[in-house]
């Protein structure tokens, strides 16, 4: 492109090497900046800086597209299962049948088999946070496979890889069979991977009738869209513990941690909370923008807006779509369903939300689809963390392998108090 990127503080310049990427914004390589002119930058939230460049997926917040490894959402969903989702993110194209039948049987050696996970949840009171309990989960299985905690070898990455995908969904449906109230039960080694999760969370024993297929795809889906988005809060956590050295266990539990927080995947649990309170207090739409938009009111409108999308979330639109159709196919219409159209209808026809641009996002319609699939809403998060998962292992094996990775350790500016004497104060 030619253009050359210059800093200038005062009479000191500095040129910067421009970046450039394959699609979307270049980048400014400030790597000099320090060492050439003493001074750093300050970036709250990140919003202009890249630590990594990164080709696992590429999300176009102005025109509100997203592709993994290069093919469109829109291609994948609904033609390939998640796993094979999955493999093409990890390996960075689609599998061969041989590739997909083996990664499948070799996830599913793990998958069963784990009679630990019960006496390990045993020790969490039913109340506990899936989340939490999820994420201690992971912890607890780096213990169980110490011999991982410092090898970044590629044959011990790619056994750790199948490990985690087979251990958090068995984890995550027991969870939630605790949640139910459901007894235990062992996972279906013949199932495919998605039908096996689905069975170990929801069959009300081993000999129960195996999932409706329908549903199943319904999970796949929503699975595919959660499977991967840039440098998210929740990526860029397990990049960051893992750039220390730490265990691709480790990292992922950091992942799930992040997720959990309401501005991250947490917001499909609390969209449906919204929705109900909403609906409790006589439907009020103009009520909950009014608030929404009250920089007094600690209350923001779940599942809307985005650091990236500046239009609509193409994952949202798919949900949406979804959404309906599939309620009514499983006969369990949702009244909250036509409330979240409404009040998505309202917000962006409402100056405050067209000014800043602020769409649904991907947690904004998927509680529809999860609750009438029969999971609880506490569990909403777990399931995301289960979408997401490939996408943590393949910025992980991304950071792992990257010749010109570092240790992520941010500078700062310090604004505290200079140095006092203790001498002086006593
Ligand atoms: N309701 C009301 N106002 C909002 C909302 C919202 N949901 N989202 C953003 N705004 C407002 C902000 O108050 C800000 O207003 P201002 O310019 O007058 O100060 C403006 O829109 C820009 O928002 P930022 O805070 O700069 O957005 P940021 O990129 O920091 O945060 C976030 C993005 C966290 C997603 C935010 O939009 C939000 O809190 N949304 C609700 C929670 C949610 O749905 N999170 C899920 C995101 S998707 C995911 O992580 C899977």
């Amino acid at each position: 492109m030619g253009d050359d990127a210059r800093i200038l503080l005062g009479d000191r310049e500095l040129e910067l090497p421009l970046i450039e990427p394959t699609r979307g914004d270049r980048g400014l390589d400030i790597s000099r900046l320090r060492s050439e002119l003493g001074v750093i930058t300050v970036d709250r939230g990140f919003a202009n800086s890249s630590e990594n460049p990164s080709a696992v997926s590429y999300v176009d917040g102005e025109n509100g597209t997203l592709s993994y490894r290069g093919y469109p959402i829109e291609e994948l969903a609904g033609r390939v299962s998640f796993l094979e989702a999955a493999w093409l993110l990890l390996y960075e194209n689609l599998p061969s049948r041989p590739e997909i039948d083996r990664f499948e049987e070799e996830i599913g050696r793990y998958a069963i088999d784990r009679p630990y996970m019960d006496d390990f949840l045993d020790t969490f009171p039913a109340t506990s946070d899936p989340m939490a309990t999820l994420a201690a989960g992971v912890l607890a299985l780096a213990g169980l496979h110490p011999e991982f905690s410092q090898s970044s070898r590629p044959e011990a990455v790619e056994e750790a890889v199948r490990i985690l995908l087979a251990d958090i969904p068995t984890l995550a449906a027991l969870i939630n069979r605790r949640l139910l109230g459901l007894g235990p039960i062992r996972a279906r080694e013949d199932l495919p991977y998605t039908s096996r999760f689905f069975h170990t969370a929801l069959a009300g024993s081993d000999s129960s009738p195996l999932p409706d297929p329908e549903e199943v795809a319904v999970l796949d889906l929503l699975q595919i869209l959660h499977i991967d988005h840039g440098q998210n809060c929740s990526s860029s956590a397990v990049r960051l513990v893992g750039s220390g050295g730490a265990s691709i266990f480790s990292s992922i539990a950091a992942g799930i941690s992040a997720l959990s927080g309401p501005l991250h995947g947490g917001a499909n649990r609390a969209v449906l909370g919204m929705l109900e309170e909403i609906q409790s207090e006589g439907g009020d739409i103009e009520k909950a923008l009014h608030r929404a938009k009250d920089r007094s009111d600690p209350f923001r409108l779940m599942g809307f807006g985005h650091r990236v999308y500046r239009n609509f979330d193409p994952r949202a639109r798919i949900i949406k779509a979804t959404a309906g159709e599939v309620l009514s196919r499983l006969g369990k219409d949702d009244p909250l369903l036509q409330l979240a159209k409404d009040l998505e209808s309202a917000a962006l026809a409402d100056e405050y939300f067209a000014k800043r641009r602020l769409y649904p996002n991907v947690d904004f319609y998927s509680g529809f689809l999860y609750r009438a699939l029969g999971f609880p809403t506490e569990m909403f998060t777990v399931l995301f963390a289960i979408g997401r998962l490939p996408g943590w292992l393949s910025h992980w094996r991304e950071m792992a392998s990257d010749p010109k990775g570092r240790i992520f350790r941010p500078r700062q500016v310090y604004v505290g108090r200079t140095e006092r004497k203790l001498s002086e104060d006593l």
